[in-house]
């Protein structure tokens, strides 16, 4: 009955006739409908492929944006669910037209999926703007697959709306519940410290990951995911249904019917997306306390929507709002937990008085509508504000000498006792470096040390990926060590956990301070106080800075020549400097910015 109810909350509301679009004002209209050569052709090789006129004739061009890729197991459902999505199309007289996009999957693709994330979202807009498409689904889940469709429609601007893939059954290990990521990091330190055997590794190998679905922890998937639904984006009460839940199939035939309706009111991003909304999605993150990379992709998203969102506002309303979700790897339970507890909405009634709730979604209703009579069902997995995980402080954004514009850490993922912590530093200059050292039995460290991990960034590994959650040395783990300071400016996994700084800004290989730090330096981390300095005086530093060789750029040629010469840093979303939209003071303006220019010619 839980998720029946959430199916009813989002029946499509009645259109208003007054604000109907006539289908010669559809986008498809110019391909089409008008009588030149050039349709005639475009409805013969419609027409080539089994549809008749009375398939298409008038109706929306709703294109379905499908990352489903044999390689990605986080999407393995999406073949069947497109055709669910088609159903509903048809249903609420659409026709659909699946187009595949470039799939994104973070287990597989090296050195890592951010470093496609920008391709995605250019290949999404690019599809949605040379195709005849008046709306679109966006089919995503894993990682990356999530801000990049979106970054693509928002900059496209149509009428859009995200199918998410929902999370994986619980993982199972003699009975025992086992969590994405969160438990391959756990059982790796157990397997390396001798105390699990290589026969029970190969049992968690074969029950961690059971069905489809991204991550079932509160990883990046789920974390964006639910800031998708916080944002108006996806039908409400559907970010977190497993994706082998029949109910999962459902809500992707009403997110088919859904988009028609869309389409016909021209319910476009730009009427959705406003300041507000993207305060909801990061008051969001921090009541999960979500992976640290929403502070990257909602910044890049908030930009491509024209809004200004900075990490200064996710310190500050970290300062304010409750860990409410109970899930790990910060809490206890996953997300199959968290849908019958209610889910999302459920959360979000639980912050009704942090929220804007006038913003709108595209279910037709605003947020706070939609969450009015949600409600929770396991008060230990959705907390309420008086019995929160934490206070405050799902993430806590750190300045100083170290992170002039910014380091991230996330607070309840870390041992206590480390938040306010000053060791001396042992310092890796490379991925490589740290791999080929880390275990070794002269490496002078103990437990107080601080692990710094250089060349680790957007342009330094290249891509930022989630290297973040140094190992510790296995010295240290046989002495019982779980958690240290480390320090980079990688992004970290969200199912990982730790006293990881991460995404230290500006990134060591364009000459920010971290690239200058030295063995045995003394690293202060202060996270009550936002504070991350290398204890070495100006001057000191300066003649270091002054001593820095610049290295070769690691692409000459490519998609990677052209990453390297436009990838911006983490405080700024890590976006491509000519894909930005600029922050204009209302919808409306920014809403014209982005569509300008952005139709084709069709000769
Ligand atoms: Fe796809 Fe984690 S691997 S969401």
């Amino acid at each position: 009955m839980i998720g029946g109810s959430l199916l009813l909350k989002s029946q499509v509301p009645k259109l208003s006739k007054a604000n109907r679009k006539k289908p010669e004002e559809l986008r498809s209209h110019r391909w089409y409908g008008v009588k030149d050569m050039r349709s005639f052709a475009h409805r013969s090789r419609t027409a080539q492929m089994g549809y008749t006129r009375s398939d298409y004739a008038g109706k929306p061009v709703i294109a379905i944006i499908n990352t489903w890729s044999d390689i990605n197991p986080c999407h393995s459902h999406f073949r069947q669910r497109a055709e669910e999505v088609k159903r509903g199309i048809w249903q609420a007289g659409g026709f659909p037209v699946e187009m595949p996009a470039m799939s994104l999957s973070e287990p597989f693709q090296k050195p890592t999926t951010m470093l496609y994330r920008n391709l995605l979202a250019m290949e999404t807009e690019e599809l949605l703007r040379s195709y005849p498409a008046d709306a679109c689904v966006l089919m995503g889940g894993c990682d990356k697959t999530t801000p990049a469709l979106l970054m693509g429609a928002i900059s496209m601007n149509i009428p859009a709306i995200f199918l998410p893939a929902g999370p994986m059954l619980r993982g199972d290990y003699r009975g025992q519940f086992l969590g994405s990521g969160s438990d391959v990091w756990k059982y790796w330190d157990e397997l390396r410290a001798g105390n699990i055997t290589e026969a029970d590794w190969g049992e968690i190998e074969d029950g961690i990951a059971r069905s489809a679905g991204h991550c079932m922890t509160m990883g990046t998937a789920s974390t964006m995911t639910s800031t998708v639904e916080a944002l108006g984006l996806c039908l409400s009460g559907y970010a977190s249904i497993p994706a082998p839940d029949s109910r999962h199939a459902q809500m992707a035939t009403l997110t088919g019917r859904r988009i028609v309706e869309m389409a016909w009111e021209d319910l476009k991003p730009s009427d959705i997306l406003t300041a507000g909304s993207f305060d909801n999605a990061v008051m969001t993150t921090l009541a999960l306390s979500g992976s640290t990379n929403a502070a990257v992709h909602l910044i890049a998203l908030a930009k491509r929507a024209g809004f200004g969102l900075t990490l200064e506002r996710f310190d500050e309303l970290a300062r304010k709002i409750p860990v409410l979700a109970n899930i790990r790897p910060s809490g206890k339970y996953l997300m199959e937990d968290f849908f019958y507890a209610g889910g999302l909405r459920a959360l979000l009634k639980q912050l009704t008085g942090f929220l804007s709730l006038a913003e709108q979604t595209v279910d037709g209703k605003t947020i706070g509508e939609l969450i009015a009579d949600a409600k929770v069902f396991n008060d230990d997995v959705i907390r309420s504000a008086d019995k929160a995980l934490v206070k405050s402080d799902g993430l806590a954004i750190l300045k100083g000498n170290l992170a002039p514009d910014g380091a991230v850490i996330k607070p309840p993922a870390a041992e206590a006792h480390l938040l306010k912590h000053t060791g001396k530093a042992v310092v890796f200059k490379n991925y490589d470096d740290l791999s080929a050292r880390i275990d070794s039995a002269d490496l002078e460290i103990d437990a107080n040390s601080v692990i710094v991990l250089q060349n680790a960034g957007p342009q330094g590994a290249p891509g930022m990926p989630e290297w973040g959650q140094l190992p510790i040395p296995k010295k240290l783990l046989e002495q019982g060590v779980r958690d240290m300071v480390r320090i980079s400016d990688a992004r970290m996994s969200g199912t990982s956990y730790g006293a990881c700084v991460l995404h230290v800004t500006p990134e060591a290989y364009i000459g920010g301070p971290l690239a200058f730090v030295q063995d045995g330096d003394l690293i202060e981390l202060d996270v009550p106080a936002r504070k991350l300095n290398v204890l070495i005086s100006d001057a000191e530093m300066a003649k270091r800075k002054a001593a820095w060789v610049a290295p070769a750029p690691k692409f000459e040629r490519g998609f990677g020549k052209i990453y390297l010469q436009h990838i911006q840093q983490a405080n700024n979303g890590c976006d491509f400097d000519f894909l930005e939209t600029q922050v204009h003071a209302s919808n409306a303006e920014n809403s014209q910015k982005r569509s300008k220019g952005s139709e084709p010619e069709i000769h």
